[in-house]
C-alpha cells in the first residue's frame, strides 16, 4: 500500500453520506458482517483471482454526485477504484489495497435515442444487455456484443476498450463512441457527450478515456452510434484440421462474403473438450476435429446472402479446406452456434482457476503462440496431459481470428504464483516477438499494467505519464494498476 494517500475514516464516511442517497453508501467501517459481505461483491473480481480490501462504496446517482464525491478524494487524498458491472478479466475494476469504490450501477438511464442517425445517448451504468434491448425494439442493434453482455455496462465497456464478436463487421468504441462526459480527479465535468460522426476541430480529447480503464477520470455519459439491426443473419459452424486451412477459410469467407461478414471466430479442440466436459454442449457436426469456426454474416436482402453463402460453400468444397459444414437453418439455431462458442470461456473457468491472455498478433503466426506454450509448459513439467496430478489441465485457443485476437486459457486447479510466474512475462515476450501486442481487448488491469513496456517504447510511456500527470495529478484514480512506478523489461530495452 502506499502511504501518500490517506486510510479511511469516519469521518469521510459521514460527508459521503451527507452527499448521496443514504443506501447508496455501503460501509464496513462499523465491522457490520452483512455490510462485509455485500462488500465483497464488489472486492473481488469475476474469475475470483484478484481480490480488494476496500471498506467502503459510493453508488452516486448523477453526475453531480460523482463529482462531489471525486473533488472530496482528491482533496483528502483518498485513492479511487471506479466501478461498473465488475465483469472485467484482468482485474482492473476491483481495489488493490483499500481503495474507494465508486461505482456507475445506480447510473442507469437512457437518456436519448434519435431513431435517424441511430445514436444512443446513456449512462454510463447502464447494462450492454439492455441497450440492446432498447434499440432493438426501435430496429438498430448495439455496435459491440460478447459472452458477459447481461452484467457488463457500457461505461466499463468503454474504459477498457472492449472489443468483442462484432468487431470485425462495426469496428472498434474509438469509432463508435461518439461522445463521452467524464468526471476527472478533481471533480471537473469534461462535457464531450457530442453526437457528431465527424469533428475535425483539434485534439480528439475523449479517446483518451477510451480505454483508460478509470485511470484518467469517471465515465459518467456516453453516446454511441449504433448500426440498423440485419434483416438476414446466417451463421455457418465449420471443422477443420489445420491451421493452414482455418486461414484458407477466412480468406475465402472475405471472398464471397465480403460487405456481409460480421464474424469470423474460432475455436481448437483443447478449448472444444472442455465444452463438452463442464456445459455439456456439442458442436452440430458428425465428427470431432482439430478446428472449429463460426462464420457470421448481417445483411439487408435474404436472397443476396443466401447467393453469397451459397458461392462461399461452393468455393470451400471445391478447395477442400474444411472436413465438414452446417448452416443454421433460423435463428435460433443461429443462437445455438453462437452459445456453443460463448461457452468457451465459461468452460475454461471450471477446473478452478484460469490464466487468460488476449493477444493481438498478426494472423499467420497468431496459432503458433498456442504450440509453443503447450510446449514450454510441458518442458518445464507442469503440463502433463493425462496426467491428474499435472498441475496444468489445459491449454485451450479460441478468438477472433477476423481481428487478429486469440485467447490462450491455460486451466489449473488453483490461482498459484509458480504457474503465474511461468507463464508471464514468457507468453508476453513471445507475442511481441511475433510483432503483436499483450492486450487485444480486455486492458491491462492489474494483471498486465506492470508489462506495458513490453507493447509499448518508452517515448509512448512517457507521453501517458505526462496525461496523467495533467488530468490526476495527485494519482488517485485507480492506482497500482497503469503507469505503475515499477515496470518489466527486459535488460535489452
Ligand atoms: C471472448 O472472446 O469470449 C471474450 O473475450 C471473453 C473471454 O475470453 O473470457
Ligand atoms: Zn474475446
Amino acid at each position: 500500500r502506499d502511504e501518500r494517500y490517506n486510510r479511511l475514516t469516519k469521518e469521510h464516511v459521514e460527508y459521503f453520506k451527507s452527499i448521496l442517497p443514504k443506501d447508496n453508501v455501503i460501509c464496513s467501517l462499523d465491522d457490520s458482517e452483512e455490510t462485509k459481505k455485500e462488500l465483497l461483491k464488489y472486492n473481488i473480481d469475476w474469475m475470483k483471482k484478484y481480490r480488494g480490501q476496500s471498506q467502503l462504496v459510493l453508488l452516486p446517482t448523477s453526475t453531480d454526485e460523482v463529482s462531489q464525491c471525486l473533488r472530496y478524494c482528491n482533496e483528502n487524498n483518498l485513492a479511487v477504484v471506479p466501478q461498473s458491472g465488475n465483469s472485467g478479466l484482468v482485474g482492473g475494476s476491483v481495489p488493490v489495497f483499500d481503495e474507494i469504490i465508486i461505482s456507475t450501477k445506480a447510473m442507469n438511464k437512457i437518456i436519448d435515442f434519435d431513431d435517424v442517425s441511430g445514436v444512443l445517448t446513456c449512462n454510463a451504468g447502464c447494462v450492454l444487455a439492455d441497450l440492446e434491448a432498447y434499440v432493438e425494439e426501435r430496429g438498430f442493434m448495439v455496435p459491440l456484443d460478447m459472452g458477459s453482455k447481461k452484467y457488463c455496462c457500457i461505461g466499463g465497456n468503454v474504459s477498457s476498450n472492449a472489443g468483442g464478436l462484432r468487431y470485425l463487421r462495426y469496428g472498434s468504441l474509438h469509432s463508435n463512441v461518439l461522445g463521452l462526459e467524464v468526471v476527472l480527479a478533481n471533480g471537473q465535468v469534461i462535457d464531450n457527450l457530442s453526437k457528431l460522426r465527424k469533428d475535425s476541430t483539434g485534439y480528439d480529447i475523449k479517446q483518451l478515456f477510451i480505454g483508460a480503464e478509470g485511470t484518467l477520470g469517471i465515465i459518467t455519459n456516453v453516446a454511441i452510434s449504433t448500426p440498423r439491426k440485419p434483416k438476414a443473419v446466417n451463421a455457418v459452424f465449420l471443422s477443420t484440421d489445420s491451421w493452414e486451412n482455418v486461414q484458407a477459410i477466412y480468406k475465402t469467407a472475405k471472398e464471397h462474403l465480403q460487405e456481409i461478414i460480421s464474424a469470423f471466430e474460432f475455436f481448437d479442440e483443447d478449448a472444444y473438450s472442455l465444452v463438452k466436459q463442464h456445459m455439456q454442449l456439442q458442436v452440430p457436426l458428425k465428427e470431432e476435429n482439430k478446428f472449429y469456426v463460426l462464420v457470421e454474416t448481417h445483411g439487408s436482402n435474404k436472397q443476396h446472402d443466401n447467393e453469397k453463402l451459397h458461392s462461399f460453400l461452393e468455393a470451400i468444397k471445391t478447395s477442400n479446406v474444411a472436413r465438414e459444414g452446417y448452416v443454421s437453418k433460423d435463428d435460433q439455431q443461429t443462437r445455438s452456434f453462437w452459445i456453443i462458442r460463448e461457452s468457451v470461456p465459461v468452460a475454461c473457468s471450471k477446473n478452478g482457476a484460469v490464466f487468460k491472455y488476449d493477444l493481438s498478433i498478426p494472423i499467420a503466426q497468431i496459432y503458433d503462440v498456442a504450440i509453443y506454450m503447450r510446449k514450454y509448459l510441458k518442458e518445464a513439467n507442469v503440463y502433463r496431459p493425462g496426467d491428474e496430478t499435472s498441475e496444468v489441465i489445459n491449454v485451450a485457443a479460441y478468438g477472433h481470428i477476423g481481428d487478429g485476437n486469440i485467447h490462450i486459457n491455460i486451466s489449473c486447479k488453483s490461482y498459484s504464483e509458480e504457474i503465474a510466474n511461468l507463464i508471464e512475462p514468457e507468453i508476453f515476450y513471445w507475442t511481441r516477438d511475433h510483432n503483436g501486442v499483450i492486450s487485444g481487448e480486455h486492458g491491462l488491469g492489474l494483471m498486465k499494467g506492470k508489462y506495458l513496456a513490453i507493447s509499448k517504447p518508452g517515448s509512448m510511456i512517457r507521453i501517458m505519464e505526462s496525461i496523467k500527470n495533467i488530468l490526476d495529478p495527485n494519482y488517485i484514480m485507480n492506482p497500482y494498476k497503469y503507469l505503475p512506478k515499477k515496470r518489466i523489461t527486459r535488460l535489452s530495452d
